[in-house]
């Protein structure tokens, strides 16, 4: 199964959530597909929808698509600018990464904007209060290697064809302002940040911004998802039956490791909140009498659920199968 991967990475990235967020839309209809939250935009990048409208608050997350779709970068320059970065990297034995974090903070180069997220620490997103981009390095001057270079060559191809396959337009504003402009025939797939999580420039989050989303969505009388979690080995996200009580609820067990140990093996239940009732979903009230009687708050076991068939396709035979279906 093919799961196009951005080349732009975060810590947020829903990459391991794409099928399963695949297979509850698949079987609706929609105009345009719209993420006021795209981040790395996996999800959409996937879904592949005719036409979508992609936004987030960060502006260089903007700028890099935007210079995609321009062909402003194109694979071919990324690959020789990775290369020759690259070199100066290592020759320097790491201490680069900080002149291009310095040269990125000055000028916000998109070119740059790939380096660091992809030679930082952890591949995190992290800016301080100026906006100023802080990750630290991730210790390896030989991290453009050959291999990884030709690897998010190939990433920067094939994300670059998706987007000029489609109708997508990317914008760099506040959710609020995405909301606006959602209109009654939209899918609207919404992932904002967890409440109280993160301290960063472009992202962080409140109860009252949760609140204006929720009504935003309501109100727009569109399809709408949200990505969320219900609950971990610790506690329940109360907001699920809060904020969210009229919504259908959808879930998936996923697992993370603490300190890397398989001891360590922590589950998390992934969340889709929704207007619409898909094929396993079940109402938020239902869900909220399971976890009171300490019934399971799965609605689907990973084995279940079809996978599209786009996902098993390459982009080429996509193409295709696409002609084909216009005959
Ligand atoms: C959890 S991430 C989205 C991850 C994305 N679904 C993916 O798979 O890569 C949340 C995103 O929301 C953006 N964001 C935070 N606050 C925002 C706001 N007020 N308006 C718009 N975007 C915001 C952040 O910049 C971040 O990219």
């Amino acid at each position: 199964m093919k799961i196009f991967v951005p080349p732009i990475k975060s810590q947020g990235i829903k990459t391991k959530l794409v099928k399963w967020i695949f297979s509850n839309v698949a079987e609706n209809k929609f105009d345009r597909w719209v993420e006021p939250f795209m981040g790395t935009g996996v999800v959409a990048f996937n879904i592949r929808p005719q036409k979508a409208l992609l936004c987030d608050s960060n502006p260089h997350i903007i700028k890099f698509y935007k210079a995609l779709q321009t062909k402003e970068i194109t694979s071919g320059l990324v690959r020789s600018y990775l290369k020759e970065e690259g070199s100066k990297l290592l020759k320097t034995d790491g201490q680069y990464y900080y002149e291009v974090r310095e040269r990125f903070n000055s000028d916000g180069n998109p070119l740059d904007f790939l380096f660091l997220s992809r030679s930082c620490f952890n591949g995190m997103m992290r800016f301080n209060k100026k906006g100023g981009f802080n990750v630290p390095f991730c210790k390896k001057p030989n991290r453009f290697a050959q291999a990884l270079v030709t690897k998010i060559t190939n990433q920067v191809e094939n994300i670059s064809q998706i987007i000029n396959n489609g109708d997508f337009e990317f914008k760099n504003q506040d959710f609020k302002e995405t909301l606006k402009e959602v209109e009654s025939g939209d899918m609207v797939y919404s992932d904002p940040p967890y409440i109280g999580r993160h301290v960063d420039y472009f992202d962080s989050w409140s109860e009252e911004e949760e609140l204006i989303l929720n009504k935003g969505l309501v109100d727009s009388n569109a399809k709408f998802i949200l990505s969320t979690w219900l609950s971990n080995k610790y506690r329940i996200n109360d907001y699920v039956f809060s904020i969210w009580k009229d919504s259908f609820i959808t879930t998936k067990e996923h697992f993370y490791h603490v300190g890397g140990k398989e001891a360590n093996r922590n589950a998390v239940y992934e969340a889709l909140l929704s207007n619409i009732k898909f094929e396993y979903s079940i109402l938020n009230s239902e869900m909220k009498s399971r976890i009171e009687l300490n019934e399971s708050q799965l609605t689907i076991s990973e084995r279940e659920y079809k996978i599209p068939t786009q996902l098993s396709l390459t982009l080429e035979e996509e193409q295709k199968h696409m002609i084909h279906n216009k005959k």
